[in-house]
């Protein structure tokens, strides 16, 4: 969603703010723009679409200053155009807008009866006026900033550069992150730390409702104002990020490059919390299991959602642990009954998903534990819950999350077993296969990928395709739900998925010749329950595709093939199988010729309602 960049140098800053916005243009934006302060005067300009564009703009037309802000819009209010492009500036003043202003039409309404006239269709361009009125009223550009937000309801980050003060640039945030970088000539503010990485590595994460003034004199310096306006003094943190990931080295899209990475971002999540001679869990289980756990709530959204669908299967069937998954978005919005002995974990690849860091924070507020799993350490949710668990992805840039959801199946694995292991459900021989399980799965996934020109083929066929069913049974079920949401995300099929059980209740009527099948069916304890569904669709005309491990399965059908794929165990069958419609995904959109790392619509951080 929206990326923020401002600088404030001695250099000018043009091009490297276009440089940071490419870094945030994985989040998923459709205009884009940059707005500099010099000679004074704002200089603005703004493109529809990708960043190329913009680039090409200043290229013709290039802009100069030492202090800038860039953007990346996706859009919310208005279309993207040029004209809803940020920076969005009057005369005197120049925003980027992260979040949603939720009271805008009641201030715009007021500011349009004071006879002012708005140039876009955006909420933030309320907050542009707002501040301008008060510095024509004689406020600094500090206390125009402070009483604009006091008037601001709903989520944003903020960065604000002034006509009269090239020396000035404000960011604050309240819902929407915002970190600060600091160098000895040079300050920063970025919507994450990954955009700053390549600039520096001493970062100041803003906490909720902060502000920070940054101000060029003889030195750089900068203050930091809490909601209350008083001062306060945010820890520093060392930046450790592997720059070489923004690359993508021989792969074409770095959504293929991550599906590649799993084996080694497996074996790392795996082994960051288990000691593999020991065969022991390394980690200290973030629930208390001495209480008596009663339920297991994991809320989230996306694909997060699928990782927590899988893991109720884990957390009841291995540790007999009654568990509820909830999506984040409606979990909030619906009263839930929570006890204070509930735990409830929130999964998030990002860590900034705005409805999962609300209902942490409502079930905070309700006095229940929380535990997060993040892949991003300093994230907001990873600062909001009481403990979390890092995976141990690194940075996923395609916005179809494929290691991250990976790594997130292994955390969850991983701390079923724990429980399990603790209340004696699992024996310590069952305890050491599931280990011995878990430690063959790298090399299970590294298998699957040897060979992926079967998927390429695949691929080919189903991007003919307008509409794909995928079923499966168990925790098959989760992987079919997965594979769909991939390959819609990325190849604008409409592609659905269904426990095949459900079928009959419905589904079942959509099947046609036109409409190909994809089973997701090893040879597990519901294969033949699953067998039977095939049969059923392949007898109304389907062509039908199965992913097996059971090479001689076969039905009658106008169309069929088996996808073979390693045989394993029930947990190992999870994260092959999942790796393969990841792959499907990935082919099916490379035949169709779309966006696969930066699909339309959709963006990786979802930082708005
Ligand atoms: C967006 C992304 C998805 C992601 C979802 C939840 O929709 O495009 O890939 O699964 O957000 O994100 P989170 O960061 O909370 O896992």
């Amino acid at each position: 969603m929206c990326g923020i960049i401002g600088i404030l140098s001695n250099e000018q800053v043009g091009g490297r703010i276009i440089d940071g916005l490419s870094r945030l243009e994985y989040r998923g934006y459709d205009s884009a723009g940059v707005a500099t302060i010099d000679q004074r005067a704002i200089q603005r300009r703004r493109s529809e679409g990708k960043l190329q564009a913009l680039r090409d703009i200043l290229e013709s037309d290039p802009i100069s200053g030492t202090v800038g802000i860039g953007h990346t819009r996706w859009a919310t209010h208005g279309l993207p155009t040029h004209q809803n492009a940020h920076p969005h500036a009057t005369d005197r003043v120049a925003v980027v807008h992260n979040g949603i202003i939720e009271n805008y039409q009641l201030l715009k309404n007021a500011l349009i009866n004071q006879g002012l006239v708005f140039q876009s269709e955006t909420d933030t361009e309320v907050v542009v006026h707002l501040i301008d009125q008060a510095l024509k009223a004689g406020k600094s550009p500090e206390n125009a900033v402070r009483e604009t937000i006091e008037k601001l309801e709903g989520a944003f980050a903020l960065a604000i550069v002034f006509k009269d003060n090239p020396d000035l640039l404000i960011g604050t945030r309240r819902g929407s992150p915002l970190v600060l970088g600091i160098n000895d000539d040079e300050l920063f503010l970025g919507s994450d730390a990954w955009a700053l990485a390549p600039w520096t590595k001493k970062v100041c994460y803003l906490e909720e409702g902060d502000t920070v003034i940054m101000q060029r004199g003889a030195e750089f310096t900068y203050e930091i104002y809490d909601a209350g306006n008083q001062i306060v003094k945010r820890p520093l943190k060392e930046l450790n990020l592997a720059i070489g990931a923004a690359n993508k080295g021989k792969y074409s899209h770095f959504m293929l490059k991550e599906i590649f990475e799993q084996p080694q971002t497996l074996s790392d999540t795996l082994l960051s919390l288990v000691d593999e001679q020991s065969k022991t869990i390394q980690i200290e289980s973030p629930f208390d299991l001495s209480n008596k756990i009663l339920r297991i709530r994991l809320i989230s959204c996306g694909t997060s959602y699928y990782a927590c669908l899988m893991a109720k299967y884990w957390f009841e069937k291995m540790a007999h642990i009654l568990c509820e998954v909830d999506l984040a978005s409606e979990f909030r919005y619906r009263d839930p009954v929570l006890n204070s002995d509930d735990i409830c974990v929130f999964v998030s690849q990002s860590g900034e998903t705005i409805d999962t860091l609300a209902a942490l924070n409502l079930v905070k507020g309700m006095g229940c534990q929380t535990v997060a799993i993040v892949n991003v350490p300093e994230s907001s949710l990873a600062r909001a819950a009481h403990k979390h668990i890092l995976t141990m992805a690194g940075p996923e840039i395609g916005v179809a999350s494929t290691k991250a959801f990976t790594a997130q199946l292994m955390v969850l694995n991983i701390l079923a077993l724990q429980a399990a292991e603790f209340r004696k459900v699992m024996d310590k021989e069952a305890v050491l296969k599931h280990f011995t399980d878990l430690l063959h799965v790298p090399k299970q996934v590294s298998q699957v990928l040897q060979n992926v020109s079967e998927f390429d083929k695949l691929g080919l066929r189903l991007s003919q395709a307008r509409d794909i069913l995928f079923i499966g049974r168990g925790t098959n079920y989760p992987v079919a739900l997965e594979g769909a949401l991939k390959l819609k995300e990325i190849s604008y099929i409409h592609a659905e998925a269904h426990a095949a059980g459900e079928l009959k209740h419905g589904p079942i009527a959509l099947i046609d010749k036109l409409t190909p099948l994809i089973a997701i069916a090893p040879n597990d304890a519901w294969f033949e329950k699953t067998a039977s569904n095939i049969q059923e669709v392949s007898a109304r005309g389907a062509p039908i595709f199965v992913l097996t491990d059971d090479h001689s399965f076969k039905v009658n059908a106008h169309e069929f093939q088996n996808i073979c794929l390693p045989k394993s165990s029930s947990v190992g069958n999870c994260f092959i199988y999942t790796c393969a419609v990841q792959c499907i995904a990935y082919y099916t959109a490379l035949h169709k010729g779309t966006d696969v790392d930066q699909p339309r619509n959709l963006a990786k951080s979802v930082t708005v309602e």
